[in-house]
C-alpha cells in the first residue's frame, strides 16, 4: 500500500506558513542573536544551489590531479569568489573565508588548526558573559586546552585593561579570544594585542555578536586594534543567512587555517548559504554604517526609556550600551517586579515582543525594519505595559508592526 503523507505535508506546509507570517509579520523581534533576511538573500537560499556540491583544490585521482571533485560547479565556484572579494573588502582584510557553517564552526575553523594540544587560552567566562562553548568542558576539551578566564567584571561585564593585562602576563597564555555572548562594550585591544604579542600568543576576536556593526565600521576595528584573526556568526547583528565566516590580515595564519577546513571540520559548505551571505556582504557595503548607527542609537534610546519607566537595566551608569544589546539586570528586576527574566519574556512573547529568556534585547531586526530612535519610547512603553504592567498590548503591537512592511538597508 501506497504510504500517504499528505496530511503531514499539509501540516507542514502550515507551520512554515505560520512561522513565518508570526515571526516575518506579526511581531517585533527583539532578540539580539537574530535577525531579517532581505529579501535577495532568502530568495537564494532557496536557489537550485541547495542542494548541490562543489570542491575547488587539487585532488588526486588515479595518480591525475583534478581541480575539483565534483562537475558542474562553475556558477558555485564564482559565487564563493565573489563572496570573499566581498567580505575582505567589507572588513578590509587580505584574507577571508565565506565557509564556515556557523560561528561556532567559525571559532573551531580559526583556533583549532593553529593551537597545539596542551595550549592554554584565556576567555569570558560564561558567567561574565562569555561564549559557552569557550567554557572548560566544551572547545578547549575536544582539543586538549586548558581555559582560564580572562577578567570582565566591570559594569556591563566590560573589560577593564589593566586587569587583562595582569592576566595574561600572570598566565602567559597561547591565545586569548575575546568576544561575548552578552556584549556591550568594545575592548581595550591594543594593549591587549601588545602584551600578548609580546610572546607570540594570538588574539582571536569572535565578533560574532557585533559582527554587523563591525562591518558597519561601528563598535571596534579588530583587525586594525591588533586582532590576529577575526570570525563570527553572519546572523546576528550581521543581518544574513545564518551560517559563518572568518577573516585575518596574517597570510601565515590563513596559510593554515584554509587547508583546515575541508575534511576536518566540514566538508559541504552550502552554497545557496553562501550566495545569500554574498548579497548581504554586498548590501553592507552600500548601507552598513547607517544600518549600525541605526542599531546602536536605537539600543541607547530604548535603553534609556526603558530604565525611567523602571526596568531595570545593567551598566546605566555607562550608557548602558555601545552595541546592539541591553541586558537587563535580573537580580534588580525580580526585586522590583517579583518576576525573573524567563517569566517576563514569555509575558511579552504572548504580547508579541519577543525577547531573549536571559534578559537580552536587542535593537538589529528593529533597526532593519525602519523604527528609529523616536520609537524607542513607545516601544519601552509596550515592553513595561505588557512585561511588569500584565496588559494586554499584543494587537497595538501587531497594528504598530504592520506600519513596516519592508526592510530598510536592503
Ligand atoms: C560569542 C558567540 N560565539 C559563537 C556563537 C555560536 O554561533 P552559531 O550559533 O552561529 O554557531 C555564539 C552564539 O550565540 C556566540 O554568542
Amino acid at each position: 500500500m501506497a504510504v500517504d503523507t499528505g496530511a503531514d505535508e499539509r501540516r507542514l506546509a502550515q507551520l512554515v506558513r505560520g512561522h513565518d507570517r508570526w515571526r516575518g509579520r506579526e511581531v517585533f523581534n527583539l532578540l539580539p542573536s537574530e535577525n531579517a533576511v532581505s529579501p535577495k538573500a532568502r530568495r537564494y537560499l532557496s536557489s537550485d544551489l541547495a542542494g548541490r556540491y562543489t570542491l575547488p583544490g587539487e585532488w588526486p585521482v588515479d595518480g591525475e590531479t583534478v581541480d575539483n571533485s565534483y562537475a558542474g560547479t562553475r556558477y558555485a565556484d564564482a559565487i564563493e569568489q565573489l563572496g570573499d572579494a566581498a567580505a575582505r573588502r567589507l572588513f578590509r582584510a587580505e584574507h577571508a573565508t565565506v565557509r564556515p557553517l556557523s560561528g561556532h564552526i567559525a571559532a573551531l575553523s580559526a583556533l583549532a588548526p593553529l593551537l597545539p594540544r596542551g595550549s592554554k587560552l584565556l576567555a569570558i567566562a560564561p558567567e561574565q558573559g562569555g561564549y559557552d562553548g569557550y567554557a572548560p568542558g566544551f572547545i578547549p576539551a575536544l582539543f586538549g586546552w586548558t581555559v582560564r578566564p580572562l577578567p570582565a567584571d566591570r559594569p556591563g561585564n566590560a573589560v577593564e585593561e589593566a586587569a587583562a593585562l595582569e592576566e595574561i602576563r600572570r598566565e602567559r597564555p597561547h591565545a586569548v579570544v575575546l568576544g561575548q555572548s552578552f556584549f556591550l562594550f568594545p575592548y581595550p585591544m591594543k594593549a591587549i594585542a601588545e602584551e600578548l604579542h609580546r610572546h607570540d600568543g594570538l588574539l582571536f576576536y569572535d565578533a560574532s555578536h557585533v559582527l554587523g556593526l563591525i562591518a558597519g565600521g561601528r563598535f571596534q576595528d579588530p583587525l586594525r586594534e591588533g586582532a590576529d584573526v577575526v570570525f563570527g556568526s553572519t546572523h546576528k547583528s550581521f543581518p544574513g543567512p545564518q551560517g559563518g565566516l572568518l577573516f585575518t590580515n596574517r597570510s601565515d595564519l590563513f596559510a593554515q587555517i584554509a587547508p583546515s577546513l575541508v575534511w576536518r571540520l566540514f566538508d559541504n559548505a552550502h552554497w545557496n548559504r553562501i550566495a545569500g551571505l554574498a548579497q548581504t556582504l554586498l548590501e553592507l557595503e552600500r548601507t552598513g554604517p547607517a544600518y549600525a548607527d541605526a542599531t546602536i542609537a536605537n539600543a541607547k534610546a530604548l535603553g534609556t526609556a526603558l530604565h525611567a519607566k523602571g526596568i531595570p537595566l545593567k551598566a546605566a551608569e555607562s550608557g548602558f550600551t555601545e552595541s546592539h544589546q541591553l541586558h537587563i539586570d535580573r537580580p534588580a528586576l525580580r526585586q522590583r517586579h517579583q518576576i525573573s527574566s524567563g517569566p517576563l519574556a514569555r509575558r511579552w512573547e504572548k504580547q508579541r515582543l519577543i525577547a531573549d529568556l536571559m534578559g537580552r534585547l536587542g535593537t538589529a531586526e528593529v533597526a532593519r525594519l525602519g523604527l528609529g530612535v523616536a520609537d524607542m519610547e513607545r516601544m519601552a512603553d509596550l515592553l513595561v505595559r505588557g512585561g511588569p504592567g500584565r496588559e494586554r498590548v499584543g494587537r497595538e503591537v501587531l497594528e504598530w508592526r504592520r506600519s513596516f512592511p519592508a526592510l530598510k538597508f536592503a
